[in-house]
């Protein structure tokens, strides 16, 4: 099992079996997974085997070689049109997605819809039946409702990947999580993963405790009473509510911030007494492993959540996750391409 880079002939031939070939050369070549990706879209973690996340994963580590070199051009999706449909402000993901597809070869065409100017619903759908009427290849979405992506890719013929639906999924982040947590400490099975904050509005966490679970690691959530989702350990996380037994021992100490565009009211006394118990700096971190790696997908409320010294320090895997960010995406792209139409 696995993916890896193989040369643009009929059959696809794994890089491994490549004969006279050097690794050089194959790189020039497309992106295509080994092992047909099942799925039509990336709607969610959910549904995903440890398999196909696996060749997602694997797939990605050859993308992270084609962006390190300086011809970063590949034909995967030449000739395929991407859409980047974000109803939600995004700096990394929509611009990670759309260095992805055009480093893969696809035109890119970026459309931002600020919330306030679309009608939930019928406008939603309204949309999706225009833009699939100008025939995409892939639309990436992103949506504050939860649910608003799996509506979406109902409507359209191309294939959708989700960017982050409301509360709900943003399993591209979790990929580049389990991407960048695999390429430091050499496995996911046995971690112990500490995911602290705002769990309650937190797309990133719920794809993460799915994908992490899936892989074997022990999944903790950490954070107040009033930020912690009802029913959450039926996700298969361990809910501890103070950060010193949240972080002990963990291996992993991922970060979220206060999704504050979500809250309806007071959920933290205020931003310096959130800080006080649950933000990370030096003297909390010492609670976890001494080789304990921390993480954030960003954007940082720098003094909120995370105390700026330890976002810059030797044991932060932040700007890490921003380049993983793009090969993950490139990876995503690549698999689901094999199955468009003459894929
Ligand atoms: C996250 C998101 O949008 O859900 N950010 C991201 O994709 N990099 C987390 C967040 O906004 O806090």
């Amino acid at each position: 099992m696995g993916a890896r880079i193989v040369v643009n002939q009929m059959p696809p031939t794994p890089l491994r079996k490549v004969q006279n070939q050097s690794y050089r050369t194959a790189l020039m070549s497309d992106l295509r997974p080994i092992e047909k990706f099942r799925h039509r879209h990336l709607l969610g973690i959910e549904g995903l085997s440890a398999t196909d996340i696996v060749t997602l994963l694997d797939m990605a580590e050859d993308a992270i070689e084609v962006s390190r070199q300086i011809e970063k051009k590949r034909a995967t999706l030449r000739g395929r049109t991407l859409i980047n449909l974000f109803f939600e402000a995004s700096t990394r993901t929509q611009s990670s997605f759309e260095l992805a597809g055009k480093r893969l070869g696809a035109d890119v065409m970026n459309m931002s819809v600020a919330t306030s100017s679309v009608k939930k619903g019928e406008t939603l759908i309204d949309t999706a039946v225009t833009l699939n009427a100008m025939r995409p290849d892939i639309i990436v979405v992103r949506h504050a409702q939860a649910g608003a992506v799996h509506l979406l890719a109902k409507k359209v013929d191309c294939a959708v990947v989700n960017a982050g639906d409301g509360a709900h999924e943003h399993p591209t982040q979790a990929l580049l999580d389990a991407l960048t947590i695999r390429r430091n400490k050499g496995r996911i099975e046995g971690l112990t993963v500490a995911i602290c904050g705002d769990i309650l509005h937190s797309r990133v966490a719920r794809s993460n405790i799915l994908l992490l679970a899936t892989l074997g690691a022990h999944v903790r959530v950490v954070g107040p009473s009033t930020l912690m989702p009802v029913g959450i350990e039926r996700m298969g996380a361990e809910v501890c509510r103070d950060i010193k037994s949240g972080l002990c021992d963990a291996d992993i100490v991922m970060m979220l911030r206060l999704q504050r565009e979500r809250m309806s009211g007071a959920y933290v006394p205020s931003s310096r007494e959130y800080f006080r118990t649950f933000g990370l700096d030096a003297e909390k971190l010492r609670y976890a492993k001494q080789d304990a790696l921390v993480m954030h997908p960003g954007p940082m409320n720098r003094g909120v959540e995370i105390d700026s010294g330890i976002a810059d320090g030797p044991q932060s895997l932040i700007r890490e996750q921003v380049e993983m960010g793009v090969a993950v995406r490139m990876a995503v792209l690549a698999a689901l391409a094999e199955h468009l139409p003459n894929g």
